[in-house]
């Protein structure tokens, strides 16, 4: 049932708010700030014990579980980090007792995610699932988990799913930092800004109208860059598969660090790019991109914090509310969202089905 949307996809962007509430009911712990997370089945000694964490999943999944594996780092200062489940499958990966192995997946029917699960069991390795659909697969075979409760996602591209799968890697991320060196001041630092994140996705999507406008104008190139740097590169990337699977256009994800060390000759008035520009220790770093890319001819659309002075430099802006820093990639993503789905809908693409693409690949 649509209820009123042009599209599944409007309809579950639109969601988000109440979605973000539901993953976080009875989970936060005011009085001792940590969530709390039963069903990880893991007691805070064996949370403790973890050298640890490494994140599986596939297409967005993936790309979120970067998100995560940096939230984790920050706070729980555990090595962490994110691979597609597509390719750990097929590498014989080494399997360590002392690793924390989390399968990320909407479906929790995805065979590449599956499959490595089941890699990592059969090496005894430790594997908790961060799962959308209660009973699938991946649920069913992992030895804890956390359910996302985003409700049924209909459309291909996915969006509520991921942004809870966010939420869900700060609440592992809480749980991991609380049994270490994370203080109670900062857990609850962390709990005050995740209760607050509902509020403040319902206000990037009142800007719905102004990131329509900026759409038309990105989906007119053929192809586009989207960058940001360590919090904001998978956010990058996540807009730019985005962009890819129902626009069809070419975009590619780059750390914007990484831009003076080559693509940068590929920008000319033909090639816009897409900047995270949050407002953190990296903002400075981040503008001085902005201007090299200006200083070739090229557009830039920044998807940026109220705070950001960007000076001289004429740079149209999608402006997100601040959060904690930790947390700013969950909602530096949403706007991302709409600018992909914008971009199809003045393209006249089939939205909620992609071609070539399936809501889940079950099969090899
Ligand atoms: C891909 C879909 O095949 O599977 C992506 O096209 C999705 O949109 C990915 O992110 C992973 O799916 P799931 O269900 O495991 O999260």
């Amino acid at each position: 049932d649509l209820g009123g949307y042009p599209h599944y996809m409007a309809k579950e962007i639109q969601e988000q708010p109440e979605s973000v509430e539901r993953i976080i009911r009875g989970r936060l712990d005011d009085r001792f700030g940590v969530a709390r997370l039963d069903g990880l089945n893991l007691t805070p000694r064996e949370l403790r014990g973890f050298a640890r964490v490494k994140i599986l999943g596939c297409g967005s999944a993936y790309y979120v579980g970067q998100i995560g594996a940096t939230m984790i780092e920050e706070l729980a200062r555990i090595p962490s980090d994110a691979e597609a489940a597509s390719e750990f499958r097929y590498r014989n990966p080494i399997i360590e007792a002392d690793t924390l192995y989390i399968a990320v997946s909407q479906s929790g029917e995805t065979i590449d995610t599956a499959f490595a699960v089941e890699e990592i069991k059969r090496k005894g390795g430790r594997v908790v699932g961060l799962v959308n659909v209660v009973g699938s697969t991946i649920a069913r075979a992992c030895e804890g988990g956390v359910y996302l409760h985003a409700g049924p996602e209909i459309a291909v591209a996915s969006t509520k799913a991921l942004t809870n799968m966010a939420v869900g890697f700060a609440l592992i991320a809480l749980a991991l930092g609380r049994v270490r060196d994370l203080s109670n001041a900062d857990g609850q630092r962390i709990i005050d800004a995740v209760r607050a994140l509902p509020g403040q996705i319902k206000a990037i999507l009142d800007f719905e109208p102004e990131i329509a406008e900026h759409a038309k104008t990105v989906a007119a190139a053929k192809s586009l860059f989207f960058v940001g740097r360590v919090r904001g590169y998978p956010v990058a990337r996540e807009g730019a598969q985005k962009f890819k699977e129902i626009s069809y256009r070419h975009a590619e994800a780059y750390q914007t660090s990484e831009l003076k060390h080559g693509p940068l000759a590929l920008i000319d008035e033909s090639l816009p790019t897409v900047a995270v520009v949050p407002s953190d220790e990296l903002t400075e770093r981040n503008l001085a991109a902005v201007q090299q890319i200006k200083a070739r001819g090229g557009a830039v659309l920044a998807v940026t914090h109220a705070d950001v002075d960007f000076g001289e430099l004429e740079v149209p802006r999608i402006i997100v509310p601040k959060t904690e820093p930790e947390l700013d990639p969950i909602l530096l993503t949403i706007p991302l969202q709409l600018l992909a789905y914008h971009a199809a809908l003045t393209l006249g693409y089939d939205i909620d089905k992609p071609r070539n693409l399936a809501k889940s690949v079950t099969v090899e």
